[in-house]
Order: C-alpha cells, then sequence, then structure tokens
C-alpha cells in the first residue's frame, strides 16, 4: 500500500534565487498539505548522512557540498500516494528535461540544482521524514 508522506526539501540554489514563496505556493496549489516544515542549513556530515544511499556515485562529493552550501526548507508533505504524486508534480530530476509547469522546470537550475528534493519511496520518506522532524513537531 502506498504511503502518505513524503519529504522535501527546497535546495541552496532555489532559496538563494528567492523561490521559496513561488514552491511553497506551487505545493499548495497541487494539493500538498505540510504536516512540517524547517528553513534550516545542513553541515556537510549531515548533508552526507542524508544522501547516505548515493555514497558510491561520482557525483556525491558535489551533491552534498552544494546542499550544505546554503540554507534550505525542509518538510513534510501530505497526500493519498504522495510520494509518486510529488515526484510527478515535481517533474524529472534534469530540469531540462522536466515537463512545463513542473517545479523543476520552473525554478532549477541544472542536474543538482534541480531546485527540490523528492523521496523516492514510502521507506524513505519515512526515514528522511525522522531525519529532520520527530513525530512531536508534525501536526
Ligand atoms: P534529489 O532528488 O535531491 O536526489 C539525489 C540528487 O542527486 C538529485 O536530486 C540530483 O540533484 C542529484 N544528481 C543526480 N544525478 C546527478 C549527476 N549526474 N550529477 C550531479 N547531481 C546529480
Amino acid at each position: 500500500m502506498s504511503g502518505n508522506i513524503t519529504l522535501t526539501m527546497i535546495k541552496p540554489m532555489a532559496v538563494k534565487k528567492g523561490f521559496i514563496g513561488p514552491i511553497l505556493n506551487k505545493i499548495a496549489e497541487g494539493g500538498f498539505r505540510i504536516v512540517a516544515m524547517k528553513y534550516t542549513k545542513l553541515s556537510l556530515e549531515q548533508a552526507q548522512k542524508f544522501y547516505e544511499v548515493h555514497r558510491e556515485r561520482p557525483f556525491y562529493g558535489e551533491l552534498t557540498e552544494f546542499m550544505s552550501s546554503g540554507p534550505i526548507v525542509a518538510a513534510v508533505l501530505e497526500k493519498d500516494n504522495a510520494v509518486q504524486a510529488y515526484r510527478d508534480y515535481i517533474g524529472a530530476t534534469d530540469p531540462s528535461k522536466a515537463e512545463e509547469g513542473t517545479i523543476r522546470k520552473l525554478y532549477g537550475t541544472n542536474l543538482g540544482m534541480n531546485a527540490v528534493h523528492g523521496s523516492d519511496s514510502d521507506e524513505n520518506a519515512n526515514i528522511e521524514a525522522n531525519f529532520f522532524f520527530p513525530t512531536s513537531e508534525r501536526y
């Protein structure tokens, strides 16, 4: 059975470009309810832990350095079938390949700086939500 939460991060470049407001608006328009949210900055060690599943990938160093380079917004979002619904809504990982109107197409810069993260499975959504938010901070 598919779950009803996913974890998103608005990445440092999208924050720097002033896209927090537009992206949160788009998230609301898509029918996702914010369960928890924070404006924060990851240390390199935290970024390495968050992206642990990609440790062996050639882009792991670049990814974790970028994700710890400036503030981010992390949020737990709720909707039926949230993981897949949000992945569809944000568009392809590479903004240049994302469909028109998707968050990554609208606000992404390139493959690494693709505006937002979205969990890729229910299992990872729970792991990632727990990474940022104890259940006492979810409403
Ligand atoms: P995200 O959804 O945060 O999950 C892992 C991230 O790795 C992905 O978005 C991309 O930003 C990044 N990524 C994937 N492939 C590459 C790549 N080839 N080079 C740089 N970054 C990548």
